[in-house]
């Protein structure tokens, strides 16, 4: 496969960033928190998780998950935890970063499962959603790019493991 066509080009997924970080930056505040633990979701989310944790203004803690969910480009819907938290989020503010929700089960599972060791709140943050695709209405908290029902890669999405260090995200030529 290669890459088909740019749909998000590197100026354009950094200003939504910053976009996205901005209301971050408000909701924390007005609950009056000093710092969040930030859940990047391993691999994908890596690359916006970078970015967008420089541009938060409150106490960061960084912690990663890994979720299995994924063959190719079709979902088991059965998500496993293969990596946990390295530390403890009780009495902590979680924010969840992932790269793109789609049928929602990774998220939903992800934070269901988080919201289990008694945080002080959870919320989600996906830079891309295809929420044609949803089949559980899970919503996310902040949502950078909502996009059809089709498959992307580059800023730290993949297929199959390649991709991921694009600067810009595509999609794919299927043949
Ligand atoms: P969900 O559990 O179906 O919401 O799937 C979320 C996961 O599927 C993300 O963490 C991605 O790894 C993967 N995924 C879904 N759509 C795409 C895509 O278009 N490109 C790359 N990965 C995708
Ligand atoms: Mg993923």
């Amino acid at each position: 496969m290669e890459v088909d066509k740019i749909l998000f080009a590197p100026e354009e997924i950094r200003a939504r960033v910053r976009e996205l970080a901005a209301k971050i930056n408000a909701h924390y505040v007005g609950l009056g928190a000093d710092s969040v633990t930030v859940v990047g979701v391993l691999k994908g989310a890596v690359v916006f998780f970078a970015d967008l944790v420089r541009e938060l203004k409150l106490g960061v803690e960084f912690d990663f998950v890994k979720v299995s969910s994924y063959v190719g480009t079709e979902s088991t819907r059965e998500p496993k935890l293969t990596l946990d938290l390295s530390g403890s989020v009780t009495h902590k503010h979680v924010l969840i970063v992932e790269d793109i929700l789609d049928t929602g089960h990774t998220l939903r599972f992800l934070s269901d499962n988080i919201k289990t060791r008694e945080p002080l709140s959870v919320q989600t943050a996906t830079l891309f959603d295809k929420p044609s695709r949803r089949e559980n209405g899970f919503v996310a908290d902040y949502v950078g790019f909502e996009i059809p029902d089709l498959f992307i890669v580059g800023y730290g999405l993949d297929c199959d493991g390649e991709y991921r260090q694009l600067p810009f995200v595509a999609s794919l030529k299927t043949k």
